[in-house]
């Protein structure tokens, strides 16, 4: 009798044990956050990867989601989303289930959330998202574009736009025959700068009013960057002698080729007005 009773005893205190220490490895197997980096910045068209990290996941998946929106982006490494931008990054037996998102759009930007769900409730990571709009490695590239072939007596209308690799370029400068350029009204000059921080362009305008022969030649736009690059480029501007008649007959006739160009000279004077247009709110600036 004393004896069962012993073994009675002995076979529950270790039925106890047991069940604690099923208790407790259950607790401590329990799926745990792990702490994570909570805001991210990037630039556009970058690659982010927004982290995740679990521990104990067990046969758990791990879902992440965009809020407001409740469908899943992913859930364990299946995309659901339509956009092929979006991938799911684990290695097995890691503890982190990451969300990798290519090429960063501005929308992107928003409130993402990596979740679990435990019988008892579910475990939420949220990650803030921050889009930069500006792109921080793109090619350098520096580009005349205007009037090649002035008239004389007309108007020269050159851009010289400059892009630099991680930022827009802090100088840019006109020349010709090695010389700099300079605004000059009585030269009838004028030099303007413009820089666009969004797209890191900077575009300087040379405009000649009144064209003369000796605005004929080469002109070398060169621009440098915070970085110490140097852009430089060139065009050949080569001045014509104009006395270009316009248009003043009838062009209803059915001659194809005369009314062309005669369409094409219209154009040249529709060109010419909006540079006109361009030249007066260039001086007005
Ligand atoms: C958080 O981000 C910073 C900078 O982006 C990085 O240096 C740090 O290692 C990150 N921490 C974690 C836990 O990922
Ligand atoms: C998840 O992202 C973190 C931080 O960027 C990185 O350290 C870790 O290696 C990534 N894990 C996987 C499985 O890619
Ligand atoms: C250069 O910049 C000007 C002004 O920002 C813009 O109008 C023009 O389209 C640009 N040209 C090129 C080739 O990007
Ligand atoms: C500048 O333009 C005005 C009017 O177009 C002209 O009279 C003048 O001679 C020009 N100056 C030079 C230096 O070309
Ligand atoms: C400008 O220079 C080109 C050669 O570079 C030449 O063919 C053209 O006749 C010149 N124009 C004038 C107006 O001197
Ligand atoms: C300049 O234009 C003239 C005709 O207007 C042409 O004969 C000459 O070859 C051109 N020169 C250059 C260097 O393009």
């Amino acid at each position: 009798m004393d004896l069962l009773m012993a073994a009675f005893i002995v076979l529950w205190i270790i039925t106890l044990l047991l069940t604690q220490l099923r208790a407790f490895s259950l607790h401590s197997h329990h799926p745990r956050l792990l702490p994570v980096n909570t805001t991210v910045t990037v630039h556009r068209e970058e690659t982010v990867i927004l982290e995740c990290a679990i521990d104990h996941l067990g046969t758990k998946t791990v879902s992440w989601r965009k809020l407001p929106y409740i469908t899943p982006i992913t859930t364990g490494v299946t995309r659901f989303a339509q956009d092929s931008r979006y991938e799911a990054v684990h290695v097995p037996w890691k503890k982190q289930w990451n969300l990798s998102i290519k090429s960063v759009q501005l929308h992107d930007a928003g409130v993402y959330e990596c979740q679990v769900g435990t019988h008892r409730k579910m475990l939420r990571q949220k990650i803030t998202l921050h889009v930069i709009d500006a792109v921080l490695f793109r090619k350098a590239d520096i580009r005349i574009t205007g009037t090649q072939f002035p008239e004389k007596g007309g108007i020269m209308f050159l851009f010289c736009n400059a892009t630099g690799r991680k930022h827009a370029p802090n100088r840019i400068d006109w020349f010709k025959n090695g010389e700099r350029l300079f605004s000059d009204r009585s030269e009838n000059m004028s030099i303007k700068k413009t820089i666009s921080i969004d797209t890191g362009v900077m575009t300087s305008s040379l405009v000649i009013t009144d064209v003369h022969r000796r605005d004929n030649g080469t002109y070398v736009c060169r621009a440098t960057s915070l970085e110490d690059e140097t852009l430089i480029t060139s065009l050949k501007v080569n001045v014509s002698n104009g006395g270009s008649s316009y248009p003043k007959r009838d062009v209803t006739r059915t001659d194809t080729l005369e009314s062309s160009t005669a369409q094409i000279t219209y154009m040249h004077s529709a060109v010419g007005l909006i540079y006109l247009f361009l030249i007066v709110l260039h001086l007005v600036w």
